[in-house]
């Protein structure tokens, strides 16, 4: 939720600012700003809407070397031009940016303005400012004075500063990731690497407690007491190019295309001599796992049914849980339990908190992220990347199909080395078969009928998914993307509960999407049967000559494979269904109202 970005170092600062804030529109996207800073006083502009926005609100790009830039998903005070971010002291000497909620603003709030401070926004964000200020006037030093002031915040923050009169960027986090790009001429400051990727690759994952003051030539570290404190220097293998939309309208349609090469990237190297290899994790590291809860929300949650699935069939107790619920759900933990975070971002407020007390409770931990330095990545024991490269769309697509292949990789492993898991009698199948996956998607998207079966099917009242199996985490993903990005109204049900009580829906109007993964579809075909003679229209999302295309009006294809992909296979068909739908329906498909790529609130 929101993202920052703060750059420093020769020339002007804007240009790099703003195109920062455009990288960073899918962590929020309601309202945006920037403040610079060149020697003659520090200039914010700022308003509701996009970055868009806020670049047809500049006459001229500011000019300034020292900048800091936001772009908003609205907690604390509705989308206006006043709750935009960067906020200021009452004199307008100190801008900050924050990401993340004060929990105590409440309270510092009421005792600034008692100390004549004057607010002009309804967010928690704007006491930073102030007690920036604030403690400027007791300290005279502002380093001493931003310590203070985050040192004073209770809850989560990432923020950064700066002050009329000085070439520096002052910058904490606690709770909400940030991350220093390194480069010879100048430095970054940014929510997430893809901010800054353009220029350079070298980064520094900052942790919670860490202070950073940028200066044109030079980076200080210290952690809250001032000390000094050292962090190494990683390089991002992400492509520059991968960051922006190529010659496609939308990321998610880039990122659905680009789903052939992430993986290839996910599968690389993993496979040897038909087992599973996972460098950091290498056979016999799973050999004390009794019990497997998969913890995770919305298109990751989907991902770990599938991934809980495959556990279960190796014999290996496995459950995939809703992160927020997990305090009520998880059951006992104790040290042979892995739990784990299964989440793109890695920022996942409430996954993180499921993995937190999973922890707390003896579980072991381990992370299957995308995000190399997100704070899952950091506080599991382990952590698995999908590489699947960045993903900027709020629709998670390319990042849903690599955590599928990751988790279905990391059940081989697991399945090996525990003693009394079955791994799959057709293991071997199953991972020969993952070689062609990356094909098969190609397959599906050259071929596919999506675009004209979302025309014949926009005039609908609502839209219905059904599966069985791998066929059901499908078929709930498949409705989630639906509603997320077209706004009509979309379920996706396990095929055997339609008739106790969704059937009631099911018209004319309501057309039926049934998956079929050459699995165990009985079910799934009666569902299409009974739908079918209740006037709705039924597509087979499935292989050719599947039976269910028999009872069927329409069928999306996918290539002939082993079960456990064709569903991954049938999501695809199901990605470009949405993207259609929602492009007819002449929707903001990567930016859906009210949702943010990361959500970092419980
Ligand atoms: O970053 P995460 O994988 O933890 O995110 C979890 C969900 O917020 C995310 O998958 C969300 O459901 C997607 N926007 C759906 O497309």
């Amino acid at each position: 939720m929101c993202g920052i970005i703060a750059r420093v170092g020769d020339g002007n600062a804007t240009e790099t600012l703003l195109s920062g804030l455009e990288n960073l529109e899918y962590r929020g996207y309601d309202s945006a700003g920037i403040a610079v800073q060149n020697g003659s006083g520090v200039k914010v502009h700022k308003c509701s809407g996009d970055v868009s926005d806020l670049e047809s609100t500049l006459d001229s790009r500011p000019s300034g070397n020292v900048g800091i830039g936001h772009t908003r998903w609205s907690t604390h005070g509705p989308p206006t031009d006043e709750n935009a971010h960067p906020h200021t002291d009452t004199a307008g000497d100190v801008a900050v940016v924050h990401n993340g909620v004060i929990d105590n603003y409440d309270q510092l709030r009421t005792e600034l303005q008692a100390n004549g401070h004057v607010f002009e926004s309804d967010t928690d964000t704007e006491v930073i400012p102030h007690l920036i200020d604030e403690y400027r006037e007791t300290t005279g030093d502002t380093e001493q004075a931003v310590r203070r002031a985050v040192d004073t915040l209770e809850g989560s923050y990432a923020i950064a500063a700066i002050v009329d009169g000085e070439e520096r960027i002052y910058a904490a986090r606690k709770g909400s990731p940030l991350v220093l790009g390194v480069d010879d001429e100048e430095w970054f400051l940014a929510s997430d690497v893809p901010a800054f990727l353009e220029y350079t690759d070298e980064v520094i994952y900052l942790e919670d407690g860490d202070l950073v003051v940028l200066e044109p030539d030079s980076y200080r570290l210290t952690d809250l007491e001032g000390n000094p404190i050292d962090r190494s220097v990683d390089t991002v293998d992400w492509d520059p190019k991968d960051a922006g939309k190529g010659e496609y309208d939308h990321y998610m349609k880039k990122e659905i295309h680009s789903q052939p090469t992430a993986l290839s990237n996910t599968i690389e190297g993993r496979i040897d001599d038909g087992d599973v290899d996972f460098a950091d994790l290498p056979p016999g590291a799973f050999a004390d796992v009794e019990s497997v809860q998969l913890v995770a929300c919305g298109t990751s949650y989907h991902a770990a049914m599938y991934g809980g699935q495959l556990l279960r069939a190796a014999g290996i107790p496995a459950t995939a849980l809703r992160a927020s619920e997990y305090e009520s759900v998880a059951g006992p933990v104790d040290e042979n339990t892995l739990v784990v975070a299964v989440t793109q971002s890695g920022e996942t407020a409430d996954t993180l908190e499921a993995v937190r007390t999973g922890s707390a409770r003896g579980g072991r931990t381990l992370a299957v992220t995308n995000v190399v330095g997100s704070t899952a990545a950091r506080e599991t024991d382990e952590a698995i990347y999908i590489r699947a490269g960045p993903e900027v769309g709020v629709a998670a697509t390319k990042t849903y199909s690599s955590q599928v292949v990751t988790l279905a990789l990391l059940s081989q492993r697991i399945a090996a080395d525990v003693p009394d898991a079955t791994p799959a009698d057709d293991r071997a199948a199953m991972l020969d078969a993952l070689a062609d996956l990356p094909r098969h998607v190609e397959t599906v998207l050259e071929t596919s009928r999506a675009e004209t079966l979302a025309a014949e099917t926009l005039e609908s009242e609502a839209y219905v998914f059904v599966g069985n199996g791998f066929g059901h985490s499908v078929a709930l993903e498949g409705a989630l993307k639906f509603k997320e990005i077209t706004y009509e109204h979309a379920e996706g049900f396990a095929s055997g509960q339609l008739k106790h009580g969704p059937l009631a829906l099911v018209t004319e109007e309501t057309p039926l999407f049934a998956v079929c993964t050459g699995g165990d579809d009985e079910k799934t075909k009666t569902n299409a049967i009974e739908a079918r003679s209740r006037g709705a229209p039924v597509v087979a999302v499935g292989p050719d000559d599947h039976p269910l295309c028999d009872v069927a009006d329409a069928h999306l294809s996918v290539p002939e494979t082993h079960p456990v992909w064709a569903g991954l296979l049938a999501n695809v068909q199901l990605q470009l269904l949405s993207y259609y739908a929602a492009k007819l329906l002449e929707r903001p498909i990567d930016k859906p109202r009210n949702l943010a790529k990361s959500v970092t609130v419980e």
